[in-house]
């Protein structure tokens, strides 16, 4: 059984250890949820306050020329590029996860309609996981609709074996929200572009959480957050990547003056900037992006230290040490891992089901952490899959004696029933 001494000689040994102190942690607060949120990197208040007083507040204007804030979107998006296996001037931030997978999907889908032009059957479905994070899902229903075609929705396993000559697009987030289950990305690009099919990848649980090569696996069309494992901040803006090959295809439908080839022409005709450009739309966030700038800028801190590569190290041991200390420590309580067991199958999050009569006991249990001062989440389920208590470890600031002292207090909240104090039981408008 790993003791409480033992992770604290892990972190003694940790080599990525001192980048915690990018961040401002609250004091007696074990933070395993930033793969929802997370955490506010020090830099940030100080940047954000910059652009505020100097940049807008002096300089005003002129900031969009002086201060850099017209190339922020491509700025920050070749850094993010960095983490996904991206190159310079393939990627920008803009908008939200959710506009640019439309974006994304309806140019995937013109791309697909073009190649199949005078062949037989028509493509004309979209594949996607049954558990795939809720937005994605309804943005895909909304160009089914727009589309005449049809959303089918499949286990992670039935994937594979669906792809053929009718469905136009798979569309899957490669670290499931729920489960932390992550796709082989590599292997099911393959297996659908030999299908004939393209490919749309969700990396809102990868993008500075897991190793990811955009290039090598050869995907299509890549979306993402900001504002979880990259600490950009509630509401960050997202990012899109899109293969060079496809890049200049189509116009984007968001055809908004930023994704113009030349914005301050003011001419009344879209010409689509070349390349990736053309996927922005309107005018970027500056203030967000300055956070989320210093938040991606926290995660390429770790590049002297072995970057993505050293982070996933310690996130897979992070989590293993997790799931294997509730084994030990909560057995007979209910509670048991759902996340693959197999680091290679396995995001950076950890989710527990709880196995008990009572309806809404997870979300309990979640709420009982809280007040511990042990923030994870609550998702619901439904007809075909659990309420899930959800943990996220962000390798650059959690401890391995976070996860330790995280699991005693779950032991603590179980064994003495806490959680079904009647105050844990109030449903939140967020869980
Ligand atoms: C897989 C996935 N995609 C998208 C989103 C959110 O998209 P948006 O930034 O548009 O709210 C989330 C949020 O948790 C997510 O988990």
């Amino acid at each position: 059984m790993t003791t409480r001494q033992d992770c604290l000689l892990l972190d003694a040994d940790d080599p990525l250890a001192a980048l915690r102190a990018q961040f401002e942690l609250p004091e007696g607060t074990i933070y395993l949820d930033g793969n929802s949120l997370g955490v506010l990197p020090r830099a940030t208040a100080a940047r954000v306050q910059q652009v505020i007083t100097a940049e807008w507040g002096r300089d005003l204007i002129k900031s969009w020329n002086t201060a850099g804030w017209i190339d922020l979107p491509q700025r920050v998006g070749n850094k993010i590029a960095r983490l996904v296996g991206a190159r310079d001037n393939e990627l920008v931030v803009a908008d939200s996860t959710s506009v640019n997978l439309f974006k994304v999907l309806s140019a995937a889908a013109k791309i697909v309609g073009q190649a199949s032009v005078g062949s037989a059957p028509q493509r004309r479905v979209i594949v996607s996981e049954r558990t795939n994070f809720p937005t994605d899902l309804y943005i895909a229903e909304s160009q089914c609709r727009e589309l005449g075609w049809e959303l089918e929705l499949l286990d992670a396993d039935a994937i594979g074996q669906r792809l053929n000559e009718d469905v136009a697009l798979l569309m899957l987030t490669h670290v499931n929200y729920r489960t932390g289950r992550m796709h082989d990305m590599a292997g099911l690009t393959a297996q659908a572009h030999a299908a004939g099919v393209r490919v749309v990848w969700d990396l809102a649980h990868s993008a500075g959480a897991v190793p990811v090569d955009l290039h090598a696996a050869q995907a299509d069309f890549a979306v993402g957050c900001g504002y979880k494992y990259l600490n950009g901040g509630p509401g960050a803006p997202a990012f899109v990547w899109v293969h060079p090959e496809h890049a200049d295809s189509f116009w984007q439908p968001l055809a908004g003056w930023m994704g113009h080839a030349a914005p301050f022409e003011f001419t009344p005709g879209y010409r689509p900037a070349p390349g990736i450009a053309r996927y922005l739309c309107g005018t970027p966030a500056v203030l967000s992006l300055a956070a989320l700038e210093c938040g991606v800028d926290t995660v390429l801190a770790a590049e002297p230290f072995g970057g993505m590569v050293a982070l996933r190290a310690k996130s897979i041991a992070l989590t293993e040490l997790f799931a294997d200390l509730i084994d030990e420590r909560c057995a007979g309580s209910g509670l048991s891992v759902v996340s693959p067991r197999e680091a290679a199958q396995r995001g950076s999050q950890v989710c527990l089901t709880h196995a008990g009569s009572e309806p809404d006991s997870a979300y309990a249990i979640v709420q009982a952490l809280i007040a511990r001062g042990v923030i994870g989440d609550f998702r619901a389920g439904d007809a075909n899959a659990d309420d899930i208590l959800r943990f996220g470890f962000t390798p650059l600031y959690t401890r391995f004696v976070d996860v330790c002292d995280a699991v005693e207090h779950l032991r603590q909240v179980m064994t003495g029933g806490e959680w079904r104090e009647a105050r844990f039981n109030q449903r939140a408008a967020v869980t």
